[in-house]
């Protein structure tokens, strides 16, 4: 059972506020570098994504266009990818002959990636890159080539900074894993 304190639901910080903020500043530097002279859409997927978005596109200084997804990939409270995308927001504007930049917060199974590849690529972008903030390699299902990854985490399921279990703990400031308990309850 989750409860009203959400720090004592936590039983592991695996990324701290610091280590986060110093890797997306990082992100951001090297992104700029590699886009200098262009501009960049960057493309996030909600709900997850939301605070590194907004982090990352402050730490990215050429000019960026931002739009949102949502898509579920798996329903109710779950740990487990089922492989099932659905579209729940689409693009709003057009993303044809633009440099695009899909923004995700994990990628674990792969699979809602690699859906959302196949559905940006047939919008005929000029390019279509992706930059996560965690990787989880150990689960991945199909392969995928990640161009900006922030940190390779291992096969636990993680809370804050956008992510969540049962909707909870996405504005934790740190990356976590909570207690058995909470799942078990
Ligand atoms: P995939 O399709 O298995 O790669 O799953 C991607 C989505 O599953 C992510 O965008 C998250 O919403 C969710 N997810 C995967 N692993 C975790 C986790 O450890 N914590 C919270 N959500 C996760």
């Amino acid at each position: 059972m989750t409860s009203v304190d959400m720090e004592a639901d936590v039983a592991e910080v695996l990324l701290s506020e610091d280590e986060i903020r110093a890797k997306v500043l990082e992100l951001g530097r090297q992104i700029s570098d590699d886009y200098a002279g262009r501009q960049l859409t960057l493309v996030s997927v909600l709900k997850g994504s939301l605070p590194f978005m907004a982090d990352l596109m402050r730490s990215i200084t050429i000019p960026v266009r931002i739009d949102l997804m949502e898509v579920s990939s798996y329903g109710g409270i779950t740990t487990e990818s089922s492989g099932l995308v659905r579209i729940l927001k689409d693009l709003s504007s057009s993303i044809e002959g633009s440099d695009v930049l899909l923004v995700e917060d994990i990628i674990d199974t792969g699979l809602t990636l690699n859906y959302l590849l196949r559905y940006l690529r047939g919008k005929n972008p000029a390019s279509l890159r992706i930059c996560t903030l965690l990787d989880k390699p150990a689960r991945r299902l199909v392969e995928i080539p990640v161009d900006y990854i922030g940190f390779t985490i291992p096969d636990r399921f993680v809370v804050g900074y956008g992510l969540d279990y049962g909707e909870l703990y996405r504005n934790l400031r740190f990356v976590g894993v909570l207690r058995p308990e909470v799942y078990s309850g």
